[in-house]
């Protein structure tokens, strides 16, 4: 259950669901991963509470544009998309985080419903009640749950479905990948609804190498803290200091790659499974694809989207894209 929990219940508007997977089915997961020829790890894993932390201070670091410039565009253009939306919505936030950018367009899309999914449980539950306090006229509906998976809100609402996926998570899947959580995406907000996220777009590798290698070592410590994770909760024993970050634009496949480098031959046990690492071999631990404008909207129009708006910021570095799903009979 929820820490915090008498404060958690103290707030009428806010509701909690945990819809998170089997922990069988993680591990088999984990397992899958650490046994693949190129070792790696979904980088769902980086976020327990500490990997959230870590990630909000990674916004924060000087060569980390991406969330500064996605939330000066969502600044410039919320009463904008306040109009285009419309008031009363359902308005669902995938990897909500600390529910930050979406304090940006509140007042201006006035929803209904505030449903933010999240996996690292704990800090979604704290996001959720520091937000429906602060917004009592706003209904909260939280819930915790791998976004990578097929699944349905654990309510019913028959608001105006909008969905908000911010940060360039997108990125996180691969191009096949992307296009499956577009489509899956479009199946829920349905046929009024529409998507509102941001991408991240390409440009110079020295930019993209420094914001995923920034010089206080942030996103070093981000990138270890899913070996102190599966340390934490999965039976591992993984030494941090005998592990590197490493991260670096592949401008060939459009995507930085962030892996974590065995500094000597190792032996590692996982989940009961024991794992051998040559030095210099790597655990491959996430992807961030950069897009052309015209290249994601094509994904987005074979998704089942059928119109769009977009904004990018001044040096074409981030956008944003609305998305509308308008079905036969609108
Ligand atoms: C890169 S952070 C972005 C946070 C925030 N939305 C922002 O734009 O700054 C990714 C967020 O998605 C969540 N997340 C990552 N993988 C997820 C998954 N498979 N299912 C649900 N949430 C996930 C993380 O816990 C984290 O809060």
């Amino acid at each position: 259950m929820f820490d915090k929990e008498s404060a958690l219940n103290s707030v009428p508007s806010l509701y909690l669901y945990d819809h998170s997977n089997a922990q069988q089915d993680v591990r088999e997961e984990i397992i899958q991963g650490l046994s693949a020829q190129q070792k790696y790890i979904s980088p769902k894993f980086f976020y327990d509470e500490t990997g959230s932390r870590l990630f909000t201070d990674i916004t924060r670091q000087p060569e980390y544009y991406l969330t500064r410039t996605e939330t000066r565009l969502l600044k410039r253009h919320a009463a904008e998309i306040g109009t285009l939306v419309g008031k009363d919505s359902l308005l669902i936030e995938y990897g909500s985080g600390n529910s930050e950018k979406i304090r940006i367009l509140l007042d201006s899309l006035k929803p209904g419903i505030y449903a933010p999914l999240d996996i690292s449980r704990d800090y979604l539950a704290e996001a959720a009640l520091a937000l429906a306090q602060e917004y009592p006229w706003l209904e909260v509906r939280a819930t915790c749950v791998d976004f990578t998976t097929e699944f349905d809100l654990p309510f019913v609402s028959r608001r105006r479905h909008i969905s908000f996926f911010p940060g360039s998570g997108v990125g996180n899947f691969n191009r096949p990948e992307a296009g499956e959580f577009l489509a899956r995406t479009r199946r829920l907000v349905g046929t009024q609804g529409c998507l509102l996220i941001g991408v991240d777009l390409k440009k110079d590798d020295a930019t993209l190498n420094a914001a995923y290698n920034d010089a206080r070592g942030v996103t070093a410590q981000f990138n270890l803290n899913v070996l102190a994770h599966l340390n934490r909760a999965y039976d591992a024993n993984f030494d941090l200091s005998l592990f590197a970050h490493r991260a670096a634009y592949n401008a060939v496949k459009g995507r930085v790659e962030m892996h974590l480098v065995s500094l000597r031959p190792q032996t590692v046990t996982v989940c009961g499974e024991t794992y051998r690492f040559r030095k210099d071999e790597s655990i491959h631990t996430e992807n961030s694809y950069k897009y052309d404008l015209e290249e994601f909207m094509s994904m987005a129009v074979a998704a089942g989207f059928n119109r769009a708006e977009y904004w990018v910021d001044d040096r074409s570095w981030f956008s944003v894209f609305l998305f509308y799903s308008e079905g036969e009979g609108d």
